[in-house]
């Protein structure tokens, strides 16, 4: 990882009261930053992009969305009122009766928020269904089973049937406009399966089979994360959405199907004669371990070690060499003993596989 980047290195941290003495702002009237800050604060915050849940590309999402806006508008209003009241009695020197103060806890205090609380339950008690649609054994509904693996994703495509077509890790490829059905499950500890610009989290928990329904709408790729603390790499525990034109993904499905070991048979010789296969399997050649990440069409993939490096050859050498120095807590064992220029060459084999 670059640490750099995660602790801003180069930049001296420095206390509020510095920051806020920058560029002779001292002048500001606090009112005038309070409303500052709420204006800008929609921009501060990452309202788009490949991993946020309110630039949605899926039905659920947009749900989920619209309830926080909602949310957002209806706190706003009762965090408006509520101020406007303490202004109110802290300037004006009125004299009110008995009567009069009553009416006024009882509107302010009691109807007001009793009936814009209302309001915000009934609004999201109506998007319940939406957002968790009933789990139906219809056949056609696509099935796809997702482990939380220690720290990283077993993705199995099923058939109607449930049983398995064929397996990958770390990526997750979607048809648009269509319901896909994620099967969700763990073998040690709780993870949580999150793709935000497609829907809301759910839990993988041991001993359980979870279901949670998505449906994107926009082709495109983004990023899922695990969203529940699991271990030492719980923050490099990302993957991949693809979400394709229907057409698109059936072809995918096909090559996905045919998949083969790639022409270079030094590299796969390589592979095999140092252990590889005892964990990971490589669809058309004798490499069918299941402990580790299925690394068929590897070369495809966006990253090394489920998002914690971007997937280039550098990369994978340095993965193989030493697992636990790019993810802490990793279970493959390292591969320092090889010689350079053997992990060179698995990592160029393994780049190579489409
Ligand atoms: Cu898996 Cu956090």
């Amino acid at each position: 990882m670059d640490d750099d980047r995660l602790t801003g290195a180069g930049r001296p941290i420095r206390s509020g009261r510095d920051i806020g003495r920058d560029g002779g702002s001292g002048s500001y009237r606090p009112a005038v930053r309070v409303i500052t800050f709420f204006l800008l604060f929609p921009l501060l915050a990452s309202c788009s992009g490949v991993q946020s849940a309110l630039d949605p590309a899926g039905r659920e999402a947009r749900d989920v969305a619209s309830l926080f806006f909602v949310m957002l508008v209806g706190g706003a209003i009762i965090w408006a009122g509520v101020v406007g009241l303490l202004f109110h009695a802290a300037r004006k020197r009125r004299h009110y009766s008995e009567k009069g103060a009553g009416r006024l806890i009882l509107w302010g205090g009691a109807v007001f928020p009793t009936v814009i609380l209302a309001a915000l339950l009934s609004y999201a008690v109506w998007l319940m269904p939406n957002v968790r649609p009933w789990f139906s054994e219809d056949v056609g509904i696509r099935r796809v089973e997702v482990t939380g693996e220690q720290f990283w994703w077993r993705v199995r495509y099923l058939d109607d049937a449930g049983a398995v077509v064929f397996e990958t890790a770390n990526e997750v490829r979607v048809p648009t406009g269509e319901r896909v059905v994620f099967l969700l499950k763990s073998p040690d500890v709780i993870h949580s399966f999150w793709i935000p610009v497609l829907g809301g989290k759910m839990d993988m928990i041991p001993g359980r089979e979870n279901r949670l329904t998505l449906q994107a709408e926009k082709p495109g790729i983004y990023r899922g994360v695990c969203a529940e603390f699991c271990g030492a790499s719980h923050a490099l525990m990302a993957f991949t959405v693809h979400a394709m034109e229907a057409e698109a993904y059936e072809a995918w499905v096909v090559a996905r199907r045919n998949a083969s070991g790639g022409q270079d048979a030094e590299g796969l010789a390589l592979f095999l004669r140092h252990g590889c296969a005892a964990c990971h399997a490589i669809s058309g050649t004798e490499a069918r371990g299941t402990i580790g990440p299925d690394l068929t069409a590897f070369g495809e993939r966006g990253s090394v070690g489920a998002g914690a490096l971007a997937n280039v050859q550098e990369h994978v050498a340095r993965f193989i060499r030493d697992p636990g120095k790019v993810k802490p807590e990793a279970r493959m064992p390292h591969f320092s003993m090889l010689e350079e220029a053997e992990i060179d060459r698995i990592a160029a084999y393994l780049k190579g596989l489409r």
